[in-house]
């Protein structure tokens, strides 16, 4: 048990593996008898899960960018309120793939609202918080896109230049806190990938206990 929680966040466009290696990882903390909240972004709440088919939902072809980032902020703030900040709290190791970063990227970097308006804006949701620790999957936009697969949604209907931007949004933002956040390629083998996002994790935990 740590004395106090742990917050993990997985970024990275889309098919670049975070869902499998949040999973992964939660697996592996668990064995290791750590206590682990997984949670997904938008979701995660009653609220959130609603909240994400909207933004999902490929009929909402004519969302505003404004209203896209209100609406992931809107679900942003329900799961840190109920989930992510009691989880802590309690000593938990939260993993949750996507948080504020992802809003940076595709709503700020692809989307083209100003960086300090979706900054400030995520301080009040997140009441401050920020992850511990971030693990950026870096993959080639096309090459995630075609791992994403077929039923694309919402999100995933935008441009190949939008993904592109989304891209070099997150590795901009790696540039700008490389203690935070840990750039991985997304290329490599799957258990190498997350043999590195286990030693960086059980490294920080061990500093902890
Ligand atoms: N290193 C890898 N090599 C090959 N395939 C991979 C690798 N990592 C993940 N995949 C595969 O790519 C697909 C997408 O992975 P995953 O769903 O974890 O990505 P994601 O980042 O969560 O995607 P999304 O943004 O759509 O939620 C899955 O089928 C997964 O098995
Ligand atoms: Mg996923």
């Amino acid at each position: 048990m740590l004395r106090r929680g742990l917050f993990i966040t997985f970024e990275g466009p889309e098919g670049s593996g975070k869902t499998t290696h949040s999973r992964l990882l939660c697996d592996f903390l668990k064995k290791e008898g750590y206590k682990v909240l997984h949670t997904r972004e938008p979701g995660g709440t009653l609220i959130s899960e609603k909240i994400r088919k909207i933004l999902l939902d490929p009929k909402n072809k004519e969302m505003d960018v404004a209203c896209e980032m209100l609406l992931y902020m809107a679900a942003r703030a329900q799961i840190v309120k109920e989930k992510i900040l009691p989880s802590l709290k309690k000593g938990k190791i939260v993993v949750c793939d996507r948080f504020t970063d992802a809003t940076l990227a595709y709503q700020g970097y692809a989307g083209g609202m100003k960086l300090e308006v979706i900054n400030s804006i995520a301080s009040i949701v997140t009441k401050g918080l920020k992850p511990d620790i971030t693990f950026l999957l870096d993959i080639d936009a096309k090459a995630g896109l075609l791992r994403a697969g077929k039923s694309k949604d919402r999100m995933e209907r935008k441009s190949i230049l939008y993904h592109n931007k989304v891209r070099n949004g997150y590795l901009d933002i790696a540039g700008k806190e490389p203690g935070r956040v840990k750039v991985i390629s997304a290329t490599g083998k799957i258990e190498e990938t997350q043999e590195r996002i286990r030693k960086a994790v059980l490294k920080i935990c061990h500093s902890r206990i």
